[in-house]
């Protein structure tokens, strides 16, 4: 069973300055919602009702909005607005929310690290709410995780096609395809140059993960930018034993960057307002 997803939410969000100084880039509306909201969804979607969200300074406006606002529902008590407190409230009454902070941000790898204490010794769901799935006709990405994970109980990362230009901003993987749409990893590389891409497969913000990976994780020594990457320690993983790529169905919008997170917030309003 997979019950917990891990939300690493301590990144500074410098693409997004001066809007991230003192807002968390996971509270980003994307018409009415914020992204850490769309997330959280994803997970229910895929039956998870722990929340296990790692943050850091400035981010309190998270905790925040998986609370309830006494005096704002009392204000709007009996009014129309009330209909768009709705799913959020639903949300807080269907999930668990728990937090911790990571104090020096040394990464990704090194965020989910810092939430082994709200994750204990389970497999674990990771959404990095900065990348907005959508997949309006089928299951939501993470749900079709879930079940490539029931079905192999390995590490799974999901992954999309890049041009080429552009490998150099992902952990790219190459590997053999097992299964429609299944890949078994041989090689993985955090952010490589063009010409050392062992191919255009990116790895997009959704993982399933074991709880093995912690202890990678502590030996996993700082690389691409001097941070610890979850990339090395998952390519450490696949030496030990097997980690997937999965192809999903669905759009990712990387709402990281100010060009994605126009286009989610146009192609959203388009199709949900
Ligand atoms: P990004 O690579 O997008 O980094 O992190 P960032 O700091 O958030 O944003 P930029 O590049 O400065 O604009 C990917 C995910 O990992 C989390 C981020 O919050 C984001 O969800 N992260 C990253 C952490 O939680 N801690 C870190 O030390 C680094």
């Amino acid at each position: 069973m997979l019950s917990k997803c891990l939300f690493p939410a301590a990144g500074y969000g410098t693409r997004f300055l001066p809007l991230t100084k003192a807002m968390p880039k996971e509270m980003l509306p994307i018409v009415s919602k914020p992204l850490i909201q769309y997330g959280v969804e994803e997970a229910l979607s895929a039956g998870i009702t722990t929340m296990a969200i790692v943050t850091g300074r400035g981010k309190r406006a998270i905790e925040d909005h998986f609370d309830i606002s006494y005096e704002l529902e009392h204000q709007i008590k009996g009014s129309d607005k009330e209909s768009y407190l709705t799913e959020i409230r639903s949300l807080i009454q269907k999930c668990t929310f728990s937090y911790t902070r990571q104090i020096e941000m040394k990464g990704l790898g090194h965020a989910i690290l810092s939430g082994e204490t709200l994750i204990g010794k389970e497999a674990f769901a990771v959404i990095l709410a900065d990348d907005l799935c959508d997949n309006p006709c089928g299951e939501t990405v993470l749900l079709q995780m879930k079940r490539v994970y029931e079905r192999y109980r390995c590490s799974i990362v999901a992954i999309e096609e890049v041009a080429t230009e552009h490998v150099h901003k992902y952990g790219i993987i190459s590997g053999k395809e097992i299964d429609s749409n299944v890949f078994m990893i041989d090689n993985m590389i955090e952010k490589p140059k063009i010409d050392e891409a062992p191919s255009n497969l990116a790895v997009i913000g959704r993982y399933i993960l074991t709880p093995d990976i912690f202890d990678i994780l502590k030996t996993t020594p700082p690389g691409k930018n001097g941070e610890i990457q979850i990339t090395d320690a998952l390519l450490q993983q696949c030496k030990k034993g097997m980690v997937l790529a999965f192809k999903f169905q669905g759009k990712r919008y990387d709402c990281g960057s100010v060009d994605g997170f126009v286009e989610a917030t146009n192609e959203f309003y388009k199709k949900y307002h």
